[in-house]
């Protein structure tokens, strides 16, 4: 039987199907969608965060100039001699944690340290970039040292001094800790809306695209219904868009193939009426042709018997006459019985090389007296049959071998077995079957041999025992070579009923 493929079982990668595509560029869009958008907040939010940072660290400068010009100004001019105010300025400041100083100093105009947070650079001269910027800026000069995000520093510097008069500069380190934190945690927090938007996206995807693909699945599952051969219309919603035009352009395929499947069951039934009836004539015309020409013979023997003048030797001959043509009546009928009647099978276990040799040896007279040399290869293989029913078909398949070596040849019985059957090959090197007669041999009283030579019922009998069987019987005649005839039978067996 042959393998029935579903439409829809061919599909068999995930991004095969029409969701699969869809979800597949959606989700690629929505990836590309959502890291343009999460790198553009956070990058806006890093330039604000920092913006702010620099903001607080100005105010806490320009707070601190105050003091410090004040004390440098004092001390400048005379006013107070109190060393080490400075410092405690600074170390007050760098107590202070909120404030978030990482370091203090402050230079005089040729760039000494007057005080510093650590104690041990006071009186230095340092000649760093950020130093030597800072006391050549005029105004505030900011500068960031290491990664602003990764707990780095932002370097304020600012001028000491009044009206245009410089008492010196101080440089403050500000902690940019704060801003570490609050990018992470707006790193995080964009990280999870950019999730939760796309896992949003996703859901909606995944909703539109089953809501797009139902009918279109809904349409395929219906033609693949036609496709395992029900041609019963599947309902299908009504629609107003191209899908609806497609379920039409289904419902009319349909409709339109199961008039073509009534058209054709009714000429089936049309062609089987026909051949029930031509079977019939012919069958008719066989048994009036089997019939007829025996009967006319017994007709004139019986004639010929009735005159009582007829010498002794003639009416002998006569009643050979009426006795042939009597027996030619008896096979016919015997034949047309074998054909037409229902026998009660008798199926039991039989050895099929057992069969054959018990048909060679009922036939070897035959065989012999037409010089056939026969090449039995068949093994011992045990099938369900009906053993006389069997034998008839070999005693009917040998003896229409022989029929066709008259002058003698090989016929050969071998054996095959596939598919579940057992099959046995008769061969013979006879004249063979011409191509126009291989659609009629199985034909009742199909026969090509002479009048009251053969019925033309024996390979009618056998395809019937081999239906019976649940076997088949085919033929096989190249062109110019013998005819060898195929006998399968189920291996192991399905009876055909008890007919
Ligand atoms: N082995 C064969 N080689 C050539 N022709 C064959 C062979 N077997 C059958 N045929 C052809 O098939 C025809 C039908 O065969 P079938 O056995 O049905 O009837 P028959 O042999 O003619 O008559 P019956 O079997 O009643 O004696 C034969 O007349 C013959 O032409
Ligand atoms: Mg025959």
């Amino acid at each position: 039987m042959p393998r029935v493929e579903s439409l829809l079982g061919k599909i068999d990668h995930p991004l095969s199907t029409l969701t699969g595509k869809f979800m597949g560029v959606g989700i690629a869009a929505i990836a590309a969608v959502a890291l343009v958008l999460h790198f553009s907040i956070v990058e806006k939010e890093k330039r604000q965060l920092m913006e702010r940072e620099e903001k607080a660290a100005v105010m806490l400068a320009n707070a601190m100039k105050l003091p410090f010009t004040q004390i440098l100004l004092y001390e400048e001019t005379g006013l107070m001699r109190e060393a080490g105010l400075l410092d405690l300025y600074i170390s007050r400041m760098k107590a202070n944690k909120e404030i978030g100083v990482v370091y203090a100093m402050v230079f005089d105009p040729e760039g000494w340290v007057l005080a510093h947070s650590d104690l041990t650079l006071f009186h230095t001269h340092p000649y760093d970039p950020l130093t030597r910027a800072a006391l050549s800026s005029t105004g505030i000069a900011l500068h960031y040292v290491g990664d602003p995000f990764r707990s780095g520093i932002l370097d304020v510097a600012v001028p000491l001094s009044v009206s245009s008069k410089r008492f010196g500069t101080l440089r403050i380190g500000y902690s940019l800790a704060e801003l570490s934190r609050s990018y992470a945690a707006l790193k995080r927090k964009a990280l999870a809306l950019t999730a939760a938007a796309s896992a949003a996206m996703v859901l909606f995807l995944f909703v539109t695209a089953k809501i797009l693909t139902r009918p279109i699945l809904r349409l395929a599952g219906a033609l693949n219904s036609v496709h395992l051969g029900s041609l019963a219309a599947v309902p299908l919603p009504e629609r107003r868009d191209e899908i609806g035009d497609l379920q039409n352009s289904y419902r009319i395929m349909v409709d339109r193939l199961r008039r073509q499947e009534e058209e054709r069951e009714r000429t089936r039934e049309l062609i089987v009426n026909t051949e029930k009836m031509a079977s019939v004539g012919m069958i008719s015309a066989g048994i009036a042709h089997e019939i007829n020409n025996p009967l006319t013979g017994a007709m004139h023997g019986m004639e010929a018997l009735s005159r009582e003048s007829l010498p002794s030797e003639k009416r002998e001959q006569y009643m050979e006459i009426l006795r042939g043509s009597l027996e030619r009546i008896r096979r016919a009928v015997s034949q047309l019985l074998d054909y037409s009647t229902v026998h009660a099978s008798n199926f039991s276990d039989c050895d099929v090389s057992r069969t054959v040799e018990r048909v060679l040896s009922l036939l070897s007279y035959q065989l012999e007296k037409n010089g056939i040399a026969v090449d039995n290869r068949i093994p011992p293989r045990t099938v369900r049959a009906d053993a006389h029913k069997l034998e008839q078909v070999l005693v009917n398949l040998v003896l229409n071998a022989v029929a066709a070596m008259p002058e003698g040849g090989r016929l050969t019985l071998r054996h095959r077995a596939d598919d579940g059957f057992l099959t046995l090959v008769i061969e013979d090197t006879g004249e063979g079957i011409p191509a126009e007669n291989l659609d009629r041999i199985f034909d009742p009283f199909f026969t090509t041999k002479g009048i009251g030579k053969g019925t033309g019922l024996g390979l009618a009998v056998c395809k019937k025992i081999v239906d019976q069987h649940g076997g088949r019987i085919s033929v096989d005649s190249p062109q110019g070579k013998g005819a060898s005839f195929h006998v399968s039978l189920p291996f192991p067996p399905r009876l055909g009923g008890n007919g």
